[in-house]
């Protein structure tokens, strides 16, 4: 199984050591990929809607993305770490997320999404894990991805070497849980995407833009079709 971790900052700290403390309990080492931003892509989005209305191949950030999105296709498994900032998710990982807004079931899904699980996990010193995890979440949901666990932790510290033993614990035991339910994951669709996914179907059929509407249609999705067995 190939896992690509998508850290939302550039320090290895608590976030990013729960990331691939779960990573290796799901695969080899040489299956772990890892993105760091803002390391890997530090740009904002500035909002010229071509990627919606034209294609994502016009965004100006379009070349910096494109081998980001090519290890996000690869992976079986994306686990994206983000600690709380002020109670979100940090400022560079939802830059990160705003750039794939056209990939959204609402635009042109892709259909290897369909098959992945992703894990969003989150720490703070003591709380916002919630509504950080939320800023990411929502975008796995909307790229269509069917699984999605979540894991807030409050671990009490700025620093993952200051971390309390007993907390520490509870983070092996959670990311034990976690890559059981991941490696005993058999596949499947969940209800809540399979009726997202037939809304914008018939929506499609006149479709919010002319690159949009083609999409759909291509992939034979506005006519009964689904990107998965
Ligand atoms: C800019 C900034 C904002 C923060 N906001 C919160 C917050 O809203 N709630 C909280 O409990 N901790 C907050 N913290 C603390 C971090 O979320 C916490 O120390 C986290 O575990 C750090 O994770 P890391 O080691 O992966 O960087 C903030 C830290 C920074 C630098």
């Amino acid at each position: 199984m190939k896992v690509l971790i998508i850290s939302g900052t550039d320090h290895k700290g608590s976030t990013y050591n729960i990331g691939r403390l779960l990573a290796g309990k799901i695969t080899s080492e040489e299956n772990i990929s890892e993105i760091f931003l803002p390391r890997d892509f530090g740009e904002f989005c500035c909002g010229c809607t071509n990627c919606f209305g034209k294609s994502e191949r016009e965004c100006p950030h379009f070349g910096k993305l494109s081998p980001l999105t090519e290890m996000i296709d690869s992976s079986d498994i994306l686990i994206f770490t983000t600690p709380v900032y002020v109670y979100h998710a940090t400022g560079q990982m939802k830059a990160f997320l705003d750039h794939y807004g056209w990939r959204w079931m609402v635009h042109r899904p892709e259909e290897k999404m369909f098959s992945k699980q992703a894990v969003v996990i989150s720490t703070a010193a003591g709380a916002g894990m919630k509504s950080a995890i939320k800023d990411v979440a929502d975008s796995c949901f909307f790229w269509g991805i069917p699984r999605v666990y979540k894991y807030g932790k409050a671990v009490m510290e700025a620093r993952w070497d200051h971390v309390k033993p007993k907390i520490k614990k509870s983070i092996e035991v959670k990311t034990d849980s976690i890559a059981k339910k991941i490696l005993g994951y058999k596949g499947g669709i969940p209800l809540k995407t399979r009726g997202m996914f037939f809304i914008m179907s018939m929506m499609q059929r006149n479709g919010f833009n002319e690159a949009d509407a083609g999409y759909w249609k291509e992939k034979g999705w506005t006519s009964g079709k689904r990107p998965w067995k």
